[in-house]
């Protein structure tokens, strides 16, 4: 399954991360792909709205994994959703010692990844892959495709 969005704002991507999230089942891993400031941590944002997480929403590129546990489990019933970013991660082996295996076997949780590129080997083939690009001509155009394998 592939679907495709155009969007001009910022308040745009989080609105199509919103309505993402709001179908997305527990035991789910989410790729986020895109160059730096594509607008990953921005669509992600949209998703833990859905999902009724507590704000705030900070990214987590610097501690390279923020776990969210929501007061009320969503319709789906996740109860979890860990935010990671692997784009400081030398080795996949790195990012696995941290935990990443575990957060993906969580069955009330979702994953979702910034930066899978980084860590490619740990990735199931069961996942989502979001790709955000920029559009020349534009500072505020972002290309949004997700695939569903
Ligand atoms: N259409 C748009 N969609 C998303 N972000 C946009 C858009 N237009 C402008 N922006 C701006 O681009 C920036 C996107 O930043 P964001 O942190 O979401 O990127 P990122 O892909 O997570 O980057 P990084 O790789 O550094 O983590 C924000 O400052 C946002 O306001
Ligand atoms: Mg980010």
């Amino acid at each position: 399954m592939e679907k495709q969005y155009l969007t001009h704002t910022a308040e745009e991507t989080q609105k199509v991360g919103l309505e993402f999230g709001t179908f997305l089942l527990p035991g789910t891993l989410v790729c986020f792909r895109g160059d730096l400031g594509a607008g990953k941590t921005t669509f992600i944002q949209g998703i833990l709205r859905a999902c009724g997480a507590r704000p705030p929403f900070v990214s987590p590129t610097f501690v390279l994994m923020k776990e969210y546990h929501l007061v009320e489990p969503t319709q789906n019933g996740i109860r979890r959703i860990y935010h990671a970013d692997a784009y400081r991660m030398e080795t996949a082996e790195d990012f696995e010692k941290i935990g990443f295996t575990e957060w993906c076997d969580d069955p009330e949780g979702i994953v979702l990844l910034e930066w899978p590129e980084r860590i490619e080997a740990l990735l199931s083939n069961t996942r989502i892959d979001i790709t955000l690009s920029l559009k020349t001509g534009s500072d505020t155009h972002r290309e949004i495709r997700i695939d569903k394998k």
